[in-house]
């Protein structure tokens, strides 16, 4: 039986690189701080939330009267609800309400997943969800990282190490793309002192400034957060509730 691929795009700006056959799962990553968010708001029980890239649209939807979590810069902004903190999103009264979100880069992610394949979120806090949806779906794997500014991000370079090396453990997949080995061996060389590691990042750097430590935490805290995303139509839901 031939292995099937698990392959990794470090950065929003190479995704028109990649030649991925379709019919794979794509897994979004934002570990700062967009996949913990979502995975923290669907875990505080919203219904779904609503990924849009512009910040017009989502000052739009705020005036239709929509909740709105988001940030510029990692700045929450003026007119939102929520900031994109999954510790802000853990304490909020959420429970059966929808929420938009607009992020500087994972949202971005999203749009560019769409037509990839069958999408999902993935962070540290739903590592173990997510490989075993992978595992149990058997299709092709293609990890998206959000990075900054089309620029790549270690944290995020790490999920997708964590990630790789958990579904290939299985022998179903290979993890023969130069970016997925890469991917594993900083990994590999990072999981014992995580957040350290994480620190020497410049947006977890960019974060602590802005008093952000506690999401930093959380995001790196392994499956805090059990509840998969999947996009269904352009809402993200827990596909498991
Ligand atoms: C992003 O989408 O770039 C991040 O989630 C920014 C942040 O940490 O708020």
């Amino acid at each position: 039986l031939k292995p099937l691929t698990i392959d990794t795009c470090f950065s929003l700006e190479l995704i028109q690189f990649k030649k991925w056959e379709p019919g794979g799962i794509v897994v979004v990553v934002d570990i700062l701080r967009a996949s913990s968010t979502i995975c923290a708001a669907l875990a505080a029980k919203a219904e779904k939330i609503y990924p849009v890239v512009s910040e017009e649209q989502a000052k739009q939807l705020k005036r239709e009267g929509w909740l709105v979590a988001g940030e510029r810069g990692g700045k929450k902004l003026e007119f939102a609800d929520y900031g994109n903190s999954p510790v802000e999103m853990l304490h909020a009264e959420l429970d059966g309400k929808s929420l938009v979100l607009t992020t500087s880069n994972g949202t971005k992610a999203i749009e560019k997943a769409e037509n990839l394949g069958e999408v999902i979120i993935g962070g540290f806090t739903n590592l173990r969800l997510v490989s075993d949806y992978i595992l149990e779906r058997k299709k092709p794997v293609y990890i998206i990282c959000s990075g900054w500014m089309g620029n790549f991000s270690y944290e995020d370079a790490l999920f997708a190490g964590a990630l790789a090396e958990s579904v290939s453990l299985s022998k179903l997949f290979s993890s023969a793309s130069d970016e997925t080995l890469s991917a594993i061996e900083l990994w590999r060389n990072a999981k014992n002192n995580l957040f350290d590691n994480v620190m020497l990042a410049t947006h977890a750097q960019r974060l602590m400034n802005m008093g952000a430590e506690k999401d930093i935490r959380f995001a790196l805290e392994l499956n805090s957060a059990p509840v998969l995303p999947g996009l269904r139509e352009k809402y993200l839901f827990n596909l498991l509730s």
